[in-house]
């Protein structure tokens, strides 16, 4: 796990990410759990991996399964904050019920040593984040991304299907794990028709900077995002310098304005996969494929059976 390597990074990023809560001030930041110290019954610290504004992420020892897991708790300043501990119990029932090859799973939700919060606990996925190897390798051979394409259609359609809308699809949110990538990070999930207007600057679609209600045709914009950045080494709106983003007191977020560059402006690419890509960033949702047919394009364009995924 190369999680703890990108601690810094994350956190350095994590100021781009923003969410639809009140500003409070939840006063000075509670401390982080030394390795051996214990988290939760039965779940002991192997490491710290990330602090994020309002959770921790652990490297933790489990004793009833002999392993170690990964488990997602608030961090101890925000052990009352009802919105923060609402979204954490919502992603932990989600990823205990759910189950897909490209969907990290769930083994229970408990309650930490004081202060109480709770954590939910997953299994441990080997390997690195896209992002981690996005910064390590720069960018993808197109084969590579439709791979990486169409088994993200699959988990993001499983999603769908059942009402849910992911909202958070980004480099750092997908674990590369032996030729799957694995999808992490439901702590944004909403139902279907649910407004929202929480997400990640570089990959967050214009309803969701409008605060409009959701449908699936969010994620096909988190999944272009990440598909630009994967075969154009940088994301749509890289350009915007933190101050334009941050201008008259507010957020200002371009993809509200229009669609970005396409794909081809960056790097030459086969004209079928350029305009699957670009298609995913239409400014209007309902003109956007769904994650099916962003599939059956990259099938299409590539000739890969999703089949033989596991052979
Ligand atoms: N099951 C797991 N296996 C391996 N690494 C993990 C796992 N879960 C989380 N991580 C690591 O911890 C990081 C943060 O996890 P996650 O995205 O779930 O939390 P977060 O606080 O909501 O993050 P962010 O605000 O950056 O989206 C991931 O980018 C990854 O590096
Ligand atoms: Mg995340």
């Amino acid at each position: 796990m190369r999680a703890q390597a990108e601690d810094e990074q994350a956190i350095a990023a994590s100021a781009d990410s923003y969410y639809s809560e009140d500003e409070q001030d939840w006063g000075e930041p509670g401390p982080v759990l030394v390795p051996g110290a214990e988290l939760a019954p039965g779940y002991r610290v192997v490491d710290h991996l990330r602090r994020g504004s309002r959770l921790d992420v652990y490297d933790v020892w489990s004793e009833e399964r002999g392993c170690r897991c990964v488990a997602k708790t608030l961090r101890p300043e925000r052990a009352e904050d009802e919105q923060a501990i609402g979204w954490l119990r919502n992603e932990g029932v989600m990823l205990t019920q759910l189950t897909h090859p490209h969907l990290v799973r769930g083994y229970e939700i408990v309650r930490t040593a004081p202060p109480d919060r709770p954590a939910v606990i997953t299994e441990t996925l080997p390997g690195l984040t896209l992002g981690y190897l996005l910064d390590e390798v720069g960018r993808l051979r197109p084969v590579d991304a439709a791979v990486l394409g169409i088994q993200l259609c699959s988990v993001l359609g499983y999603l769908h299907r059942r009402g849910w809308v992911h909202l958070d699809v980004k480099p750092s949110n997908v674990v590369q794990t032996g030729g799957r990538a694995v999808l992490l990070d439901l702590s944004l999930a909403c139902r279907v028709g649910e407004r929202s207007s929480a997400g990640t600057f570089d990959y967050l679609s214009p309803e969701q900077a409008r605060g409009e209600p959701m449908s699936p045709a969010a994620d096909t914009w988190g999944l272009g995002s990440t598909l630009y950045e994967v075969l154009a080494g940088t994301t749509p709106w890289a350009h915007v310098s933190h101050r334009e983003r941050t201008s008259h007191g507010g957020r200002y977020y371009p993809q509200r304005d229009g669609a970005p560059a396409p794909l081809r402006t960056h790097r030459r690419l086969p004209a079928a996969l350029s305009r699957t890509v670009d298609a995913c960033l239409a400014p209007d949702p309902t003109a956007r494929p769904t994650v099916a047919e962003v599939s059956g394009r990259l099938v299409n364009w590539s000739g890969i059976d999703p089949m033989t995924f596991g052979d």
